[in-house]
Parts: C-alpha cells; structure tokens; sequence
C-alpha cells in the first residue's frame, strides 16, 4: 500500500537517465506524478515530454537554445527559461522528489537547492558529490534531505550497507567495467578516436560520461562520490574490475562477509530504487538471467594504463579543494577531446596538471568552489602538453 502519488521533477529529462527515469514513471504511474522537466538543448523532445507528462512547469535551461525556440501555446504548463528556476523549482512546496540528472556541475545549484528545501533527491548528478560532496551531505543531515544513489554502483553499496554500520565496513569494492579500452595499451589508447571512445560495450549513456568510462575518470568520480555519501574513508575504497557489469558493488564487512547487489545492466532499476525507496515495486527492466551470462570475472584495475583512477583515489583523499578543481578541469578536457583538440590520454595528464597548479583549501566555502571552478575550467582551456 501506498498513499497519494508523489511529485517529480525530472531536471536533465532529455538524457539518457532522464528518459529512463520517464520509462519508471510511465510502469508506475500510481506512484508518480511528473511536476517538472528540463532540458538544455533538445527542446523539441521537451516539448513532446511535456505533452506526454503534463508537468506544471517546462524548463528550458539554456536561453540561448530558447531564444530560438518557439514554445507551443497549447502546453498546459509554465515555459520558464533559463537555469535560475531549477532552483526555484526544485525548493518548491510542491515537489517531493527531484532526479537530478543533468550532466556535469551545472547540475549543482538545483541538487544544493532542493538540498536545501529538505527533499528527496534521486541523485544521478555525481558532480554534486565531487564538487561539494562534504557540504550537502552535511546540509542534508541538518535540512532531512534525502540523497538517493542513481549510479548502479553506490545504489548497490547503499543496499548492502543496510546489513550493517559504516563503523563494521572493511572495504568497499566498487566495480568497474574497464571501459572500451579495457585491453588496449597506452600507446593504442594515445590514437583513440571519439567514435572509439565513444562505444561503450556495456551500457547506453550519455556522452560525458562514456567518455568518462573510457579514461576510467567516471570511477574516479564514483569513489570520490561513495567516499562523501556514505561517509568511509578513501582508504577503504577499491576499485575492482568486472567486465560484465551485473555486480555493481560490493560491501566487505569486519567479519568476512561480503554483501554483492546484483541486476541487469539497466538503469531503470536504480533509478526506481531511488524512487521508492524502502519500498520495492515491480519494474519494467527484463530479470538477471545468471544461467544465460554463464560467467563473472573479476581483474585489478591498472592505475598506470588508467592514470585517472590515481586522481580519484587522491582527491577521495584530500578533499578540500580538490574535487571541484578535478572535475571542472575533466569536464573541459573531455569537450576538447570531443572538438578533437586534445588527444584521449591528454585528458587526463591535463587534469593532472590543473590539480597539481591549483591553491588547495582544506575547508572551502561554496564561493570558493565557484571561484576555482571557474579557474580551472579556464586554465584547462588554455592547457597543452609539455
Ligand atoms: N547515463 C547513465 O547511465 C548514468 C549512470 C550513472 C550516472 N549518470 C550521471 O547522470 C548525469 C546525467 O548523465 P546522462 O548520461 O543522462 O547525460 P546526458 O544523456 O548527456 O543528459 C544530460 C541532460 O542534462 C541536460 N543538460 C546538459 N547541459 C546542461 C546544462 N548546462 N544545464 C542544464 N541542463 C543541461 C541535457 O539537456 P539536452 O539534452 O536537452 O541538451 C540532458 O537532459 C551525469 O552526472 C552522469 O554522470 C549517468
């Protein structure tokens, strides 16, 4: 049993985890109601969501997109442009849940603002994490916010840890596919392509993040993510790859118990997991059929060939400053990648760089972050190889 359906607003709803997360909604609809989308430059596909759902408000974020755009008159909701409503919205009596799943830091304020507004957040934005992770998991201890795992990996760790205390955790494994580039040496990863970058063998995503997978920056990212949102120290997190992607994580207890979350490489499930959370429901993803993988294979990850990973595990580490400087520097160096400007292995030797340039601050307040955030997305700008 459950009560009145709860209000969503679904901010990035045009990307990969937005439209799945559109697809929980659609197989729930008693549950759920959408209150608010946004999208940034598919505003056509905004516009058919918005028929589809009839939110309250439409949100079109990036006003250069929309000056272009003419609305529909017959929306039955608010047009808002621009990415200063997010923030409105997201802090909005009316919303009980936001998925934040906008790509990258500009995903922060509206995670912070409906941090701030004690909601519940379905958190696919592991920028947030990275960038100030320390803070909102903070503010949402003092506000009653809810942060929900949407990455497979910390859903899976978040599962595991109700079998036990954080105090009881000897590690956690975090799993990680290998990416594309899983059996190429650095000299063949120095002449990958975009397009090679680009195909991930597992999962269906968007393009920053395969990218990410690629470079193995996006495990980065998680152990940084897993190391604030559940409060355990760098030290006890590990990377484990695991080519087929089923185990998403692992909890390894004091005792010798270790608590594996297994599933379909499907966001859909995460996603609803965040969604309904205590509570179960049946889903629309297909059931894990064990008999029909055969085999899960498990291999240390290579820190030399994937140089990333050394940055996570040392920004995890420190903190600080360095989270925000790291991924601000990553997300320019990826678009370069992606204009062809930079090679695939410079994107993180760049990174690498940024971070070691940068004035570190044990204890920055968020104006600090901005500021360095935007320091460091210039100088990544202007960075080239030795
Ligand atoms: N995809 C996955 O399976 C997956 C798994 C775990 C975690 N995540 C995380 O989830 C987040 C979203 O990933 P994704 O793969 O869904 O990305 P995506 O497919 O690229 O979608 C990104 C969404 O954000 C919007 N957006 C882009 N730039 C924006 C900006 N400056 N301001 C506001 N909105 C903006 C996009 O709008 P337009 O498309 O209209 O431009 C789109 O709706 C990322 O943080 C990623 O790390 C993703």
């Amino acid at each position: 049993m459950h009560s009145a359906p709860r209000n969503i607003a679904i901010f990035g709803s045009t990307g990969s985890i937005g439209r799945n997360a559109l697809e929980v909604v659609e197989a729930a609809q008693d549950r759920f109601r959408v209150a608010a989308l946004s999208a940034h430059s598919r505003l056509d596909e905004l516009v058919e969501q918005a028929r589809r759902w009839q939110p309250d408000w439409i949100i079109a974020t990036d006003p250069v997109a929309a000056a272009r755009f003419a609305p529909p008159s017959d929306l039955a909701g608010q047009w808002l442009v621009g990415p200063e409503p997010l923030v409105e919205i997201a802090a909005h009596a009316t919303i009980d849940t936001v998925v934040a799943a906008i790509v990258g830091s500009a995903g922060l304020p509206s995670t912070l603002a409906a941090i701030e507004a004690g909601k519940r957040i379905a958190l696919a934005n592991k920028e947030t994490m990275v960038v100030a992770g320390e803070l909102a998991v903070r503010r949402a201890a003092e506000t009653g916010a809810e942060i929900l795992p949407v990455d497979s990996e910390h859903s899976a760790i978040f599962q595991a840890l109700r079998a036990g205390s954080v105090a009881e955790v000897k590690r956690i494994l975090l799993t990680a596919s290998g990416g594309p580039f899983r059996t190429w040496t650095t000299e063949q990863m120095e002449q990958a392509t975009l397009d090679q970058a680009l195909a991930h063998p597992n999962w269906s995503m968007g393009a920053k993040i395969t990218i990410d997978s690629a470079t193995m920056m996006n495990k980065a990212l998680e152990v940084i993510e897993a190391r604030w949102l559940f409060g355990i120290d760098a030290e006890r997190i590990e990377v484990l790859v695991h080519p087929q992607s089923i185990v998403h994580s692992l909890v390894e207890y004091v005792d010798g118990n270790v608590l594996a979350q297994l599933g379909a490489p499907d966001m859909k499930i995460p996603i609803q997991y965040a969604l309904t959370f205590p509570e179960r429901a049946a889903g629309p993803t297909l059931p894990l059929d064990l008999c029909r993988i055969g085999s899960l294979t498990f291999e240390a990850p290579d820190y030399d060939r994937f140089p990333a990973l050394r940055l996570g595990s040392e920004v995890a580490r420190r903190g600080g400053t360095t989270g925000v400087v790291l991924n601000a520097a990553n997300e320019i160096a990826v678009e370069r990648f992606q204009r062809h400007e930079i090679r695939f292995t410079q994107i993180a030797q760049a990174c690498r760089t940024i971070l070691d340039a940068h004035d570190y601050e044990p204890q920055p307040t968020l104006e600090t972050l901005m500021r360095l955030d935007s320091w460091a997305r210039e100088e990544t700008r202007k960075w080239t190889s030795v």
